[in-house]
């Protein structure tokens, strides 16, 4: 198939390109560069081992992504495409509410307009809220706790209703728990601009000497250890669920919905710790208060997804920090580090696609 991956020089995406690309798919990328390096087309390219189509488009942008539609005649959408930091949502709403919902409306018209009518949506564990139960199955309660949860939650809904309104219209609705970890060549990985606001990047500039020390955000938390536990998930099988789904939504009557995680609960000390063993560095922090609006102990039930699509999630959290890490140490300033060497092979696959991606 060919793909139309917006938001796909992001982290998450630009996994999920390496996905799809080693399963033969052709990979049409879509990005603002709201949130994204130019650079990450070189890595993308060295391990696709042909060129990508990437385009600096905003989705919002009407005209120019039905110049899109125009040029290619796309099978399916992945959209990534969103701004996704709680703390900067909650200082400038409007600017989330228009980029995502916003943008997520914009895509979806100009889909319709083009007649292609498949489409996998990022969504988040975010829409939980503070859930009253784990683990956390789909038919749970829902409710937005800041205003990039409140994005996600309306972008759901628009895509059901559209749904409703159209019954050739498929959605996957992938409802992410806690990504992390990079892809094993090291190349690509995640690259937060300024502070990181997340557990797994922030340990990764401690192990580096980016920064000090870690601030773990209380300790007195009704889990095993008394710090919050979540359910980190690698992102090469985060990557590979979507293209699952993709070609699970090919033959399938109706969308779905389904959470994306491990199904095991990782508290912030025992992740500091793998990261030590995975490492061989020491992770100094220092206990402070809790971080308002947090909760003490998420984790998925992904057992929809093994029913449905046949995923599940393959790499343990020693992975995980094997893989952050031997990123990080790669590139210790991320995308504006110097591109190494190859170390490991290129994906496989078929001659013809990689004909078909060089434009032969
Ligand atoms: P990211 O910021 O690395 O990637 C998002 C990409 O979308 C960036 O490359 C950015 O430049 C681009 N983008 C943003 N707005 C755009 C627009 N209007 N038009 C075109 N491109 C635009 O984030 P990520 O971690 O890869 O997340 C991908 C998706 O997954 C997001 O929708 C996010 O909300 C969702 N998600 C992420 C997490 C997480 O912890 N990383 C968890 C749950 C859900
Ligand atoms: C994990 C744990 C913190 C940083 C967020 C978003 C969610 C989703 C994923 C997009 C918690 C603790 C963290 C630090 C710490 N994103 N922590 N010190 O909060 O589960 O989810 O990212 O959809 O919407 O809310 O992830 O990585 O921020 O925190 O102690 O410096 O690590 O308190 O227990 P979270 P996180």
């Amino acid at each position: 198939m060919r793909i139309l991956v917006c938001g796909g020089a992001g982290y998450i995406g630009s996994h999920t390109c390496v996905a799809l690309a080693g399963r033969g798919h052709q990979v049409v990328i879509a990005d603002s560069g709201v949130n994204s390096s130019s650079r990450v087309m070189q890595r993308l390219q060295r391990l696709v081992g042909a060129p990508l189509s990437m385009h600096r488009v905003d989705v919002r942008d009407r005209r120019a992504m039905a110049a899109l539609f125009a040029t290619y005649r796309f099978d399916a959408v992945l959209h990534f495409a969103a701004l996704k930091a709680v703390g900067d949502s909650c200082r400038r709403p409007l600017d989330y509410f228009d980029n995502n919902i916003g943008g997520t409306i914009a895509l979806l018209q100009v889909m319709q307009e083009a007649g292609v009518r498949r489409l996998v949506f990022s969504s988040s564990a975010t829409v939980y809220g503070d859930p009253s139960q784990v683990p956390v199955r789909e038919d749970a309660a829902l409710q937005a706790t800041n205003p990039y949860g409140r994005t996600k939650l309306v972008a759901e809904q628009l895509i059901e209703d559209l749904c409703g309104s159209d019954p050739h219209f498929r959605a996957a609705n992938l409802r992410y728990f806690n990504p992390v970890g990079a892809h094993p060549s090291g190349l690509i990985g995640e690259d937060p601009c300024g502070e990181p606001n997340n557990l797994m990047p922030y340990i990764c500039q401690v192990a580096v000497g980016q920064r000090d020390r870690l601030q773990v955000f209380g300790s007195d938390y009704p889990t095993v250890d008394g710090t919050g536990v979540r359910d980190y998930i690698h992102v090469v099988d985060l990557a590979r669920a979507h293209v699952d789904a993709l070609e699970y939504m090919v033959g399938a009557d109706r969308g779905f919905t389904v959470n994306l995680g491990t199904g095991r609960g990782i508290s912030v000390l025992e992740l500091v710790h793998a990261f030590e063993r995975a490492s061989g560095r020491r992770i100094p922090y220092d206990v402070v208060a809790r971080r308002p609006g947090d909760s003490a102990e998420v984790f998925a039930d992904p057992s929809l997804a093994h029913a449905l699509l046949g995923w599940r999630a393959e790499h343990d959290v020693d992975a995980m920090c094997r893989d952050a890490w031997h990123w990080q140490a790669q590139n210790p300033q991320g995308y504006r580090s110097p591109l190494r060497r190859a170390t490991t092979p290129r994906v496989q696959r078929p001659r013809a696609v990689v004909a078909r991606l060089a434009g032969a």
